[in-house]
């Protein structure tokens, strides 16, 4: 696993924000799949910032989400949804179909799955997937033990992944269950980036470099990805 080492946060976002950008611009239809989370908010601004001085036009792209927590709306904040929306797609002039996002609050969460299945492939595939690590080494919500064979479907969610996720929101919740794309439908886009940022990461980020593959640490399965980038900043490289 080939590890490219920034030297801070907003270098990161730069360097993500950029490989979107040529993304986009060798393939104007690209599909990209964006996570919600912490660690993409500074690629959001950038490439908001791109969109708004015409470095990129989106206008053609479209945008798959991750993952959602089951049971939220974009009305709640700290959804996936409320985050990728406040700090991205409200800042840009898309149209609603280039958009897919897991509705957290479906009551036909099987159906849901195979909505979003079905935008990937209509559209050919995943260009590229931008992907945060959580604490415990999950992808999306593919948490230890994840299977390898699944697309879009719904994970009961990890203790560490439980607790940290009060992090994201303004009440107590208990969140016990994700949707998420599944290891599968990540591993089958024709690129993918991992990034991390800040000492917090770093054991993990070690970890995942050094380990061999295995479902406990779900990111280290994205070692058999041949177009795979890893890029985090000297905090979360610290370990290494
Ligand atoms: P974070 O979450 O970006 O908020 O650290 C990452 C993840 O859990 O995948």
């Amino acid at each position: 696993m080939n590890v490219e080492i920034v030297d801070d946060y907003q270098a990161l976002s730069a360097t993500v924000a950029q490989r979107i950008i040529k993304t986009v611009k060798e393939k104007p239809d690209a599909l990209i799949c964006i996570a919600g989370g912490d660690t993409p908010l500074g690629v959001f601004s950038a490439l908001v910032d791109a969109s708004r001085k015409g470095d990129v036009d989106l206008t053609q792209a479209a945008f798959v989400g991750l993952d959602e927590w089951l049971g939220l709306s974009k009305a709640d904040k700290g959804s996936c949804r409320e985050m990728v929306w406040g700090h991205f797609f409200d800042h840009l002039t898309l149209r609603e179909e280039q958009i897919c996002f897991f509705d957290g609050r479906t009551a036909a969460p099987a159906e849901e799955c195979r909505r979003v299945d079905r935008f990937i492939s209509d559209r050919g595939g995943i260009s590229l997937v931008v992907l945060g690590i959580g604490m415990n080494g999950h992808i999306g919500f593919n948490e230890p033990g994840a299977a390898t064979d699944t697309y879009c479907h719904i994970v009961d969610l990890d203790a560490v992944t439980q607790s940290v996720s009060a992090k994201y929101f303004d009440q107590p919740r208990q969140v016990k269950q994700g949707i998420t794309l599944g290891m599968k439908t990540i591993l089958e886009a024709n690129s993918v980036i991992l990034m991390a940022s800040g000492e917090k990461k770093a054991a993990i980020v070690a970890q995942t470099v050094r380990e061999p593959a295995t479902p406990a640490i779900p990111a280290t399965l994205l070692k058999s990805h041949p177009r795979l980038q890893v890029v985090v900043d000297k905090p979360a490289a610290s370990r290494l």
